[in-house]
This record gives structure tokens, sequence and C-alpha cells, in this order.
């Protein structure tokens, strides 16, 4: 079979016109109507494996429903092209390059080659340097120029540079090194160096400058801002070499930025950055955590690995995420996608999956440069529970959208009184049953709601759920979680037949802030040539720029 599908033909497909007309008879059966139906439906749709339990069943499908999905995971490929990744071939084509994040975490000893060099190898060699220096930061051996301790570590990167460190760090804080300060800087937006920076002594401080291409304007820019400050402060240029390390692919640029590349971490072109919170990009995760704990990590990645490439279809939780993120998209018209983790350690989680996700996904050409005519990408947001509750959960449960939900949570509190645990789960599994059932007018009359009310208070019910629960939030965890999103944002992309690995839109942004950049400290008054609202608002900044002293 061809590993590109055929992309137009995906509308006109036998299994996508199975797929609709079941949709037309099943769409009107509502979820309570499913569980009356059938009282053994949470079992035949719950999975457990990596340690998670999965419950697939508060969604709106049916036996029925799932096998015509994993026909068309069939069809399209999925498995193939989940091979292909596997084994190293080059499956972003519009970038000539292999998408091996699953090199990260193999075993040592596993051997994936890509141009002839064993990738594994590369990367074992990479965690065994990680953990040489972190486990010399965290024993005070590796110290400033003044001969300090390290006691701060400031992360600079963006994208998937910062997005993954800072969830991890957040999500893994229990595990953390207390007594190391950990900060995130990635907005080209100075206020955030400086707010990360402004109580921190430069000599107990340790920069990582992450950047696949470092290349980044907004990396860049801060790392030398961050350069400034701390030669400032320690009143010495020698001072870079003990207070910057970096993680890059390309050492040119971290020689020419004044970073010895005796200090630099390696990443490879076939790790994108939305990726790579598993290759050295983890400095500061295994920094907080140590090496043992980074480990871990990597194990609860490589388990959903294993588990998306051997498990059944009909029990492949990635495979059977994936395919229902397509069918509440492209059949039942759902737009977004609400991650709902019930801990404030994964606050962080919602906005990571944002870059995973819909820069992954978020395309409208296939493979072979087609506009599709179907929805790709949904939108994927969210917040905690119980504060979202407080916040956006009304327009979920009586809204005139249909939001599908992921419930994330863990049995196991870490630290915090088990009496309160059981209220944040209590909470947890009620709203997916107030979502998936509701409340009827005649249960509310019953209950002696006035009349005049009534209306206003009805929940419809409906609203499809998936409930993620794992024993407790620890590294491994972590791991088998973030893959799980990652394996089934790779199935979406194969189904839609796009390129989940590029990102080409945010070029064009790039191009013209570098134009309107320069337009704005332009000495002459060199007329501007943009549509008339952004010659306006650049000709509005750069008067008012004019007149401050
Ligand atoms: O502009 C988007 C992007 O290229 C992301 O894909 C990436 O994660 C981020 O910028 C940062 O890139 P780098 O690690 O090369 O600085």
């Amino acid at each position: 079979m061809s590993l590109i599908p055929p992309s137009a033909d995906l509308t006109r497909s036998a299994a996508w016109q199975a797929l609709r007309a079941h949709r037309v008879q099943f769409a009107q059966t509502p979820l309570h109507t499913l569980f009356d139906q059938d009282p053994g439906r949470t079992r035949e749709f719950t999975v457990e494996a990596a340690g998670l339990y999965v419950d697939f069943s508060k969604q709106r499908w049916s036996a029925e429903t799932r096998r015509l999905l994993l026909e068309l995971a069939r069809a399209r490929g999925v498995q193939e092209h989940a091979a292909a990744m596997f084994r190293g071939d080059a499956i972003n084509r519009t970038e000539g390059r292999a998408v091996l994040h699953v090199a990260l975490r193999a075993p040592q000893g596993e051997k994936i080659e890509v141009d002839g060099v064993d990738v594994v190898a590369e990367v074992h060699a990479t965690l065994k340097r990680m953990a040489q220096f972190c486990n010399a930061v965290r024993a005070g051996e590796w110290r400033g120029h003044s001969g300090q301790t390290i006691r701060n570590i400031v992360n600079i990167g963006i994208g998937g540079s910062d997005l993954g460190p800072a969830m991890a760090y957040q999500a893994l804080r229990a595990y953390s090194r207390r007594d190391l300060r950990f900060r995130f800087v990635s907005n080209v937006d100075g206020s955030d160096l400086v707010e990360a920076t402004r109580d921190l002594d430069a000599a107990e401080t340790l920069f990582i400058v992450c950047s696949k291409s470092f290349g980044t304007l907004e990396t860049l820019t801060n790392a030398r801002a961050a350069r400034a400050w701390c030669v400032r402060q320690l009143g010495d240029e020698r001072a870079v070499a003990k207070h910057f390390v970096a993680v890059s692919a390309n050492a040119e640029k971290v020689a020419a930025f004044g970073i010895d590349v005796a200090h630099m971490f390696p990443l490879w072109d076939w790790v994108g950055g939305r990726y790579s919170m598993d290759s050295a990009i983890g400095l500061s995760t295994m920094l907080a955590i140590g090496p043992d704990h980074f480990a871990d990590l990597l194990a609860g990645f490589r388990a959903m690995d294993e588990h998306f490439q051997s498990a059944p279809p009909e029990r492949n939780l990635p495979l059977l995420m994936g395919l229902l993120a397509v069918w509440n998209s492209n059949f039942l018209g759902a737009e977004s996608v609400a991650v709902l983790p019930y801990s404030e350690y994964l606050a962080r989680f919602p906005a990571y999956l944002q870059q995973l996700t819909m820069e992954s996904n978020g395309k409208r050409v296939t493979q072979d440069g087609t506009p599709v005519d179907y929805a790709t990408g949904p939108i994927y947001w969210g917040e905690p529970g119980t504060n979202g509750q407080h916040s956006f959960y009304q327009l979920l449960h009586q809204g005139t959208r249909t939001v599908p939900c992921d419930f994330i949570g863990f049995m196991r509190p870490l630290g915090a009184p088990a009496r309160q645990h059981d209220l944040l789960i209590a909470n947890l599994i009620a709203q997916s049953e107030a979502l998936a059932f509701g409340k009827t007018a005649e249960q509310l009359r019953a209950e002696g709601t006035p009349e005049a009310l009534v209306a206003h208070r009805v929940c419809p019910g409906n609203r499809p759920s998936t409930t993620i629960l794992a024993e407790r939030l620890d590294p491994r965890t972590l791991g088998t979680l973030v893959a799980l999103y990652e394996h089934s944002v790779f199935t979406q992309g194969v189904i839609w037949g796009i390129d989940s690995f590029d990102q080409w839109g945010v070029e064009l942004g790039k191009q013209l802030a570098a134009r309107v950049q320069a337009e704005i400290s332009a000495e002459d008054a060199t007329p501007l040539t943009h549509d008339p609202s952004t010659n306006a608002l650049i000709a509005r900044y750069r008067t008012f720029r004019k007149q401050q002293p």
C-alpha cells in the first residue's frame, strides 16, 4: 500500500461514506438510551493499558461506530504509517525528515537508523551526558563563576522548547528538588525575563538556552538579555561559561552566541519541537527530578509506544482516542476538545497540548497539496478542574455547542489531605455524569422547580466525554499520558492525510514581524506600503515612539 493516502478521496471513500450513513441513523440516539440498551457498555468501552484506565463509554458512539472507525483506520493505513514512523522513514514529507520522537525513549541496544547512523545510540550517549551534568549541578559540584552553588535554573526557549519543560516541571513538582528554583522565560515581551530574574542572584543562576534551531527571535533576544544581566551582575564576560548551557541541533549558532559547544546538549532534526520534551530539551526537567525519575518518565512514554504498536485495534488507546476526535469533529460537528485535568500539577497540560495538537493538525491541505474538504485539527483548550467548573463549564453543560471533554484524574493525592482529594475526584466523576445524562424538565418539576425556571435549569445531557484515570501522577504516568496524546494526534493526521509534523503556517507572521520591526525603527519617513489598517497601526506606534524622550 502507498503510504500517502489518496488525499481528496477521503470523503468519497467507502469507509467515510459508511460512517456518514451510520451517523444519520445513530446520531439521534442519546447517551442515556445507549446506556439503557446495553448494561455492559462501560465494560465494552473501557480500556486499561500502560497504567491508565480510560473510559470511552460516555462518548457518543456504539460498537458499530467503533467498527466503522477502525475500518476507516485500516483503509487509511494508520498501522502502516505508524510502522513507517517507528522505522525512521521520512514521513514528514514537506521537510523531508524522519519523525523519530519515539527513538528518544527507545531502550538501549535497540537500533533505529537515519542515514546510516544509529540514533538510539546517540540518544543514550546524550542521556548519559545530561545525567552527568545534572548530577554535578544537583551535588553542588558545578558551580558558578564566583564559586557559588547553583540554586536557580532559568530555561529560555519558546514553543516546544518551553511548553514541555514548563509543563513537566509543574506536573512533577512533587518529585523535584525543592531547594532549586526553576523559572521559564519564553515571551519576547522583555518583562518575562525581567520578572523571572528580578529576585535572583546571577552568581547562583544557570541559564539553559533551549532552541532546536538556535535561530528563534524570542529565544535569542531573551538569551542576549540574560547574558547582559549576568555579565553586568558578575562583572566578567567569562562568567558566561559557567552560567549558560545550550540545548540545540545547531552547534555553529550556539558557538556564535558564545556558549562553548562542550556545554551544549544535542538534539536532531528528526525530533520536532513539540515532540521534544523527552529529549535534551528536558534538561530542566532532569535537573528538577533527577536522572532516575527522568528514566521513569521515558519508561512511561515507551510503555505507550509499545501499546500503540502492539495492542489490538479495538483496545488500542491512542488509536481509539484519535478516531473519536475524527468522529466528533467530522461527523458530530464538534469544533474543540476541552482537556480538564483534575490536578493543579497539570495546570500547564492544556497549554502544552495546544501546541502538540494544533501545530500538528491545524492544516488545510493534504500531503500532496490538495485543499481538504473536511475539518481537520480541533481546537484543544482547557483548565484544571475544579477551577473551570466556576468559569466555563456553564457553556459545556447548557451552551449550544458540543464540546467533547477529556477528564483526567489521579486516585492518590500527592501530599494533599485524603478528604480533600475525595472532593476533587467526586467533582471529576460528577461532571462527566452531568454532561452525559443532564437533568430533564420532568425531574426538575418533580423537585418542585418553579415553572418559569424549568427551561433555564434543564441540562440536556448527551455531551460526550472520556475519563482517564491513573493511580498517581508520577514521572512514568506523565510520560504515558503525553505519548497517548502524541499518538492520538498522529492517528488523526493519518486519517486526514495531512503532514502533522511541519508548521509552515507560522512563517508568514515571522516574516512580516521582521518587516514591521524595521519600519517601526526606520529613521526616514519611507512611505508604508501595507494595507490601510496595518499602515495606520505602524504609523500610530511610530509616532508615539518618536515622541518619547
Ligand atoms: O515557530 C514555531 C516553532 O518552530 C515551533 O515549532 C518550535 O517548537 C518553536 O518555534 C521553537 O523553535 P526552536 O526550538 O528552534 O527555537
